[in-house]
């Protein structure tokens, strides 16, 4: 695969509910970068396996799934099928068959060149698990950004609450530990902290804190190009 690497990416890679898509989607603004939340790809298949009955077994007809998935990405809004699903994939239930359905070999191939369509002018900001190890190796900064599992059950506890659903820390940080466990033990593109990322630990740093430290980053690589 000829990898574009005149289109500089920013790839932002970590565990559920760090905030890195948060941070990645204010990188993105700022820099007037593209975006893509890779994460919300695996969702989508989810969500289309949920609607048609397919098992997490079933690894062939998700591969099927994920090759013909009709998704559309218009700004802040997700499309599947002609229909807005922004809200649909976030539900755990979605959350935890995207996990599932993550660690099959084929269904990750299968969203390889959809992931690398998203590289264009003047350059990308993405987020997810293998985004700077296995989809963009060329990325020029990658990121790992984590948080204490306890900060990030608070976090989500705060997203749900103000979204009005109804939740519990304790459920949530359990649900969380089970999707690191199941995220990091897989044999392909498993989620750790690569040697060539810098680590962005975000438990007691705010959204524009550790936005702020990945732009300083991206800063110090263009002024080391330009010596
Ligand atoms: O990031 P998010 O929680 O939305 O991702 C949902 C699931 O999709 C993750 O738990 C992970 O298993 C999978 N995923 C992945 N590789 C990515 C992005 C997400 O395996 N690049």
């Amino acid at each position: 695969m000829v990898l574009n690497n005149s289109i500089p990416v920013v790839a932002i890679d970590g565990p559920s509910a760090s905030g890195k898509g948060t941070v990645a989607q204010l990188v993105a603004k700022t820099l007037g970068f593209h975006y893509l939340d890779s994460g919300a790809l695996y969702r989508l298949v989810a969500l289309k396996a949920l609607q048609t009955g397919v098992r997490p077994a079933d690894e062939i007809k998700l591969v099927e799934i994920a090759l013909n998935l009709d998704a559309v990405f218009k700004g802040e809004e997700i499309y599947l099928d002609n229909t807005r699903v922004t809200e649909k994939i976030r539900t755990e239930e979605c959350g935890k068959m995207a996990s599932q359905l993550a660690s099959y070999p084929r269904v990750r191939e299968a969203l390889i060149v959809r992931q690398r369509s998203f590289r264009q002018s003047p350059g990308l900001v993405t987020d997810g698990r293998d985004m700077g190890s296995v989809i963009f190796p060329d990325a020029i900064l990658k990121v790992f950004l984590t948080a204490s599992p306890e900060a990030r059950a608070e976090r989500r506890y705060k997203q749900l609450i103000e979204k009005g659903i109804n939740a519990n820390i304790a459920d949530l940080q359990r649900d969380i530990l089970k999707r690191d466990e199941r995220d990091s033990s897989r044999s392909v593109a498993p989620l750790r902290q690569n040697t060539d990322a810098r680590l962005l630990d975000t438990t007691s740093l705010s959204i524009l804190q550790a936005q702020n430290s990945v732009l300083e980053w991206y800063r110090e690589y263009c002024a080391n190009e330009r010596v």
